[in-house]
């Protein structure tokens, strides 16, 4: 096991009952649940591998692969749907050059959309870094990706 996880792991020795919240932890230091990540949970809490992969893939909240710094989500529920989401996924994917559901390959941006993100009345909805962007336009794609690329994330 690497240093890293050993480290993060060393707390939750047997702990088969914190599942969840070490789920958690390990996302949140490494940005996803590596293989070795899964298998390392299960050889500390000595749940089975299986059952961390079952438990951890119920959750919409966990990632198996590396994802971006920058994370852009569109909003495809009907609503945004309707009020043109799927011309404002294409801006995205150009201004970003990647295509929807995939990562850059600097792992800066990751690009994807969601079912309904519950905010219709501002539709259409792009969420990027847990930032809310009501009413979109295809006009102001250019800029938020601008900014993000600015901030280095
Ligand atoms: S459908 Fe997009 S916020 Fe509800």
């Amino acid at each position: 096991m690497d240093e890293t996880l050993h480290n993060l792991l060393a707390p939750y020795k047997d702990k088969s009952e914190a599942l969840i919240p070490i789920l958690q932890h390990v996302q949140g230091e490494l940005g996803y649940l590596s293989d070795e990540a899964m298998l390392a949970i299960a050889g500390t809490t000595g749940i089975p591998e299986s059952r961390v992969y079952a438990v951890a893939s119920f959750y919409a909240q966990f990632y198996f692969t590396r994802r971006g710094k920058n994370q852009t989500k569109v909003c495809s529920g009907t609503a945004c749907h309707v009020k043109g989401a799927a011309r404002i996924l294409d801006t995205f994917e150009r201004e970003l050059g990647i295509a929807c559901g995939t990562t850059s390959e600097d792992y800066e941006h990751t690009l994807e959309t969601v079912a309904c993100v519950g905010s219709c009345a501002l539709a259409p909805v792009v969420v990027v870094n847990d930032e809310v962007h009501g009413q979109m336009e295809s006009g102001r794609v250019g800029k938020i990706v601008a900014g993000l690329n600015t901030n280095g994330g």
